[in-house]
């Protein structure tokens, strides 16, 4: 027994039952320390003759979040897991795992393999490798068949998802109500056992009836996730592992288990996905503030403009529980609204996600007022008015008279200079950049920016209040169009003049939808309104105006009032209301037109130049951005880009893709393009300084830091 109450791993008998409790903060991740433990603490209760019966639990808030990722790029994985649980599994006392919180990947997989499971009914297990490009790879897809029925074991595997305990039927022995009686109910349960000779029960002398597994229960299943697992390289592994363990006996199944397991370990995605991972919970790490930074207190909000996003954003805190004053300058908007938000609300109860009295709720927290005094007594404002930069100035001049000293004043802007509106009000040290994407309700990003004078407390405060509205906030500086929107301008562009070279656009969105991304750049283009664009280009001439060809196409199917699916046509035609695009040859001349005007050949477009051309200018200016400390470091640009634009998680994001396939490579094709494309290819395929940096040094993105 370790005399090492600090130790990953500690036991406490309590008569002859050894208590064998996980204690590595912050979630028991089975790293090394760990499974060393588990493996001492086991054998020393196997060999102590007053023992007779072993229990597995934790004394963290957490059973186990199982394997410690961070281990996997070092690939130390001795002792292995499976050993762990080979040493358990074959123990010749009742080896009992007593979940007192959630259990997920190796965790709940260290469950699978004791003789007896206990935990509370609401209590949380899942497998979710899947999320991280893998497959549960420590007896998971064979054991959860065996106890929970293949049907489950193969949602829970496959979709990552987790589950309630009461939903997994016949993992558990005792399932017990109240969280606070699991270890006396369990050690009553522990005593009948050992009164009653303790039979030892092995999942894996459990055999699966094939009937209850048809081979039409797998293909039913692959058709069923075949949408949401597209591109994805292990659900099909995941699948595969569960047919082994109906196909297969149980130690055949396993060595099928480990084959995919490291198949799905040594692929890109694993890599993406896993960088992915720490990418994510990176994004809250930041330097602007530390522990001692106070934060605000954010009880009540104001929201300035109930437009598109002013009413998606302020259903986000009445989703939290938190009171919304609205404010807008004519009561018809407001009204109109407010309906808005309510409409969307009912649209929810009908598909079952609310009850009536949850959009009464939500709607009862949500104010409406026409005057600034309402907004007195808030604690944040967040303006989400025209996109005019006298406008948003005349707004925050207001909101600096009106509004408590210590409110954070927020503006939901997504091209204007942060700085001068902050300029506008008499504290810019209040003022802060809260950049929702549309529709607010429902996307998971926030770009929090950080204006020159933003105080630490106002950015400390704006990310932990991104977590209570459920929401991936990263923080980025003030550039035009900040990071997500500043690096979709050259792909948008690209698009654009590939069409004008000939290329149709459904070539260039398949090439992209292929990559993964949800859609092409001009189904995308069509879905927003071409229109959004045309304006942007329209203020920014003196960025753009030294190419006559900028988005020719697209400017002359919006003065042709082909705006996109709003109206019906586009950059392709929508017929009687339909949402599928489909794709008009007036468009290619169109492009014809225009490529003969500027004296710009047609040609036919590899799908590898597609590509390129398309995805490398953006990740050149995630390079150009991460040099002028826009964003603080590569993997913010990656969460940007997944939650914000649905890059595909499988390639990590832009600058994960680029790490992974190599620096040198985009590197040396933003070259080729700009000594091939001609005065276009000097124009816009520069790499950017960083690129060639890191490309020379055979370093990645990742491990730059300004
Ligand atoms: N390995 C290593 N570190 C982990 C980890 C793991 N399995 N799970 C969480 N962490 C780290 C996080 O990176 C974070 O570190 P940070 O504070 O330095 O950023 C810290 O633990 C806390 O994590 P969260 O912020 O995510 O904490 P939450 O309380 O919000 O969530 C959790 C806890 C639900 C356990 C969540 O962390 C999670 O989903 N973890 C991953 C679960 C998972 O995928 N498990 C499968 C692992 S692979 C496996 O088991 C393979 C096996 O089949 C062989
Ligand atoms: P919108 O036109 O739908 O809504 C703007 C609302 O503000 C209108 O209801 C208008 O009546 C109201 N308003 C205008 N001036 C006002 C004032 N002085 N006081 C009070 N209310 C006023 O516009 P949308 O799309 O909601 O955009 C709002 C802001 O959000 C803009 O800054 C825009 O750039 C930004 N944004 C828009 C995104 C989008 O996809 N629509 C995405 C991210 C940011």
């Amino acid at each position: 027994m370790s005399a090492d109450k600090s130790a990953a791993v500690i036991s406490q008998n309590q008569g002859n039952v050894a208590l064998v409790l996980m204690q590595s903060p912050p979630v028991n991740a089975l790293s090394k320390a760990v499974r060393i433990g588990l493996i001492e603490e086991i054998k020393a209760a196997l060999n102590d003759d007053s023992i007779q019966a072993i229990v597995i639990s934790s004394q963290q808030p957490l059973f186990s979040g199982g394997a410690d990722i961070s281990e996997f790029s070092g690939g130390d994985f001795e002792p292995p897991l499976p050993d762990v649980l080979d040493l358990i599994e074959n123990a010749d006392k009742p080896v009992i795992a007593v979940l007192n919180g959630p259990a997920f990947g190796g965790g709940l997989e260290v469950a699978l393999a004791c003789h007896y499971r206990i935990t509370f009914a609401a209590n949380k297990v899942g497998l979710p490798e899947v999320n991280l490009g893998i497959l549960p790879g420590a007896g998971g897809t064979q054991r959860l068949p065996r106890l929970a029925g293949v049907a489950k074991a193969l949602d829970m595997i496959v979709t990552g998802k987790p589950a309630k305990a009461s939903t997994v039927k016949g993992a558990f022995d005792l399932i017990v109500e109240q969280p606070e009686a699991l270890m006396e109910e369990s050690l009553n349960f522990i005593n009948e056992l050992i009164k009653n000779g303790a039979a030892i029960k092995r999942t894996k002398d459990i055999s699966i009836d094939p009937a209850s597994a048809p081979a039409e229960l797998f293909a039913q299943f692959r058709q069923g996730i075949a949408k949401q697992a597209r591109g994805f390289f292990s659900p099909e592994r995941c699948i595969q592992a569960v047919e082994a363990a109906v196909e297969l006996p149980m130690e055949a199944g396993l060595k099928r288990e480990g084959e995919l397991f490291m198949e799905c370990m040594q692929s890109p995605q694993a890599r993406a996905q896993q960088h992915f991972f720490f990418a994510e919970r990176a994004a809250g790490h930041v330097d602007d503030f530390d522990k001692s930074t106070p934060v605000r207190d954010i009880k009540k909000v104001g929201i300035i403009g109930a437009g598109t996003m002013g009413g998606g954003i302020a259903m986000n805190f009445a989703n939290a529980g938190i009171p919304v004053v609205m404010l807008e300058l004519k009561q018809e908007a407001l009204d109109k609204g407010l309906a808005v938000i309510r409409r969307n609300y009912e649209n929810s109860a009908k598909k079952g996600k609310l009850s009536a009295d949850d959009v009464e709720n939500r709607m009862a927290l949500l104010m409406g007022a026409t005057d600034y005094d309402a907004l007195s007594d808030v604690d944040l404002v967040i303006e989400a008015v025209f996109e005019k930069m006298e406008v948003k100035k005349q707004v925050f001049g207001k909101l600096g008279e009106v509004c408590k000293p210590g409110a954070i004043l927020a503006s939901n802007t997504s091209t204007l200079d942060l700085d001068e509106i902050a300029a506008s009000t008499s504290r810019p040290q209040d003022v802060i950049g809260l950049h929702f994407f549309s529709p607010a309700n429902v996307m998971k990003l926030l770009e929090v920016v950080k204006g020159e004078k933003t105080a630490a407390d106002v950015i400390k405060t704006s990310m932990k209040m991104a977590k209570t509205i459920r929401k991936v906030a990263v923080l980025v500086g003030v550039c035009f169009g900040f990071v997500g929107n500043r690096m979709i301008e050259p792909y948008g562009r690209e698009s654009n003049r590939l069409t004008l070279e000939g290329a149709s656009p459904e070539q260039v969105d398949k090439v992209i939808y292929d990559f993964g991304m949800p859609m092409g750049p001009n189904t995308m283009g069509d879905m927003a309104g071409l229109d959004i664009g045309y304006f942007v280009r329209q203020s920014r001439q003196e960025f753009i105006s030294h190419d006559p060809s900028y988005a020719v196409v697209a400017d002359r199917l919006v003065e042709e009032g082909r705006v996109g699916l709003k109206v019906g046509k586009g950059i392709y035609l929508y017929e009687d209301g339909s949402r599928v695009p489909v794709p008009d040859p007036q468009v290619l001349e169109i492009a014809k037109q225009e490529a003969d005007k500027l004296g710009v050949e047609q040609r036919a477009h590899s799908e590898q130049e597609i590509l390129e051309r398309c995805i490398f200018p953006l990740i050149n200016e995630g390079a150009q951005i991460l040099e002028e400390g826009i964003a603080a470091k590569s993997s913010d640009i990656d969460v940007i880009y997944v939650y914000g634009y649905g890059f595909p998680v499988y390639r990590g994001g832009p600058m994960q893709y680029a790490d992974e396939i190599g620096l040198d490579k985009v590197y040396q094709a933003m070259c080729k393009y700009r000594d091939e494309l001609g005065e276009y290819g000097k124009m816009w395929f520069e790499p950017a300084p960083l690129l060639k940096q890191l490309a020379e040094q055979g370093k990645r993105f990742a491990d730059y830091r300004k």
